[in-house]
């Protein structure tokens, strides 16, 4: 125990030296990625890609400025000093979700998110009394989501909400790139606050989200939903 103390207090000092800590957050980096690419999710490829584009009309597009951030939000979040609000973790949501996703199964597998979404799709399916016409997707980040339930309801009108105006331009570049696709409302808001109309929607998804946000974040969007919903909408 006394080592196990001593061991912990000794890492503890070492990270808390800058350069030490710059160093132990690259190694920690490149592990990731690495296991990612052996479990056959291209990272550096996607994002090299991604990179290569010039989004910034795609952020001008989506980005209102008149967006006012909760202080949760603007924290550092997932190794990324910006939290969300920057191009960095907007280049690399996808990659890191295929990469974290694809190990949820037994077999593993870059296939894991898709198999993850659509065993939610098949749940929805089973409480959804008809397909709906309208659907929010509440933290829809770089459009993943968004795309797949458009995949599943290719009939419904589509709004994808999220903060982060860095994640809204990449799924906002993705729609242009995909005309054949019906096109998708990006709106840039709070989800506890979103401004869109009472009784607007008949599915309202929040995919992914809860585990990342404060107890009291989660109620407030959750009340918000329910302005949201048309009678007999549904929120799973
Ligand atoms: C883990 S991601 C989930 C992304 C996506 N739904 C999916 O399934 O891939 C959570 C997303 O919620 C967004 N988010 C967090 N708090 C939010 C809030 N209060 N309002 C709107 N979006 C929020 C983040 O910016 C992030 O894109």
């Amino acid at each position: 125990m006394a080592a196990i103390g001593l061991t912990s207090r000794l890492v503890t000092a070492i990270l808390g030296m800058p350069p030490l800590f710059a160093w132990a957050k690259r190694q920690a980096r490149q592990m990731m990625i690495d296991r990612a690419e052996g479990m056959g999710v291209p990272w550096r490829q996607i994002v090299a890609e991604w990179r290569s584009q010039d989004l910034t009309p795609d952020l001008a597009a989506v980005e209102n400025p008149a967006v006012v951030y909760p202080d949760y939000y603007t924290t550092s979040f997932h190794a990324y000093a910006e939290g969300n609000l920057g191009w960095e973790p907007a280049l690399e949501v996808e990659v890191a979700a295929l990469a974290v996703h694809s190990r949820i199964f037994p077999e593993g597998g870059p296939d894991g998110d898709a198999r993850l979404r659509g065993s939610y799709h098949q749940a929805l399916r089973a409480r959804l009394p008809q397909p709906p016409h309208r659907i929010l997707d509440g933290g829809c980040s770089v459009g993943m989501s968004t795309f797949a339930l458009q995949d599943v309801f290719p009939e419904a009108q589509l709004t994808g909400l999220d903060l982060s105006p860095y994640f809204l331009a990449m799924a906002h570049r993705r729609s242009q790139a995909e005309p054949q696709r019906r096109a998708i409302a990006w709106v840039h808001g709070l989800a506890e606050a979103t401004g869109l109309p009472d009784a607007g929607f008949d599915l309202v998804s929040f995919c992914l989200i809860f585990h990342e946000l404060p107890q009291a974040a989660t109620r407030a969007i959750l009340r918000e939903s329910y302005r949201l919903l048309a009678p007999g909408g549904i929120l799973p």
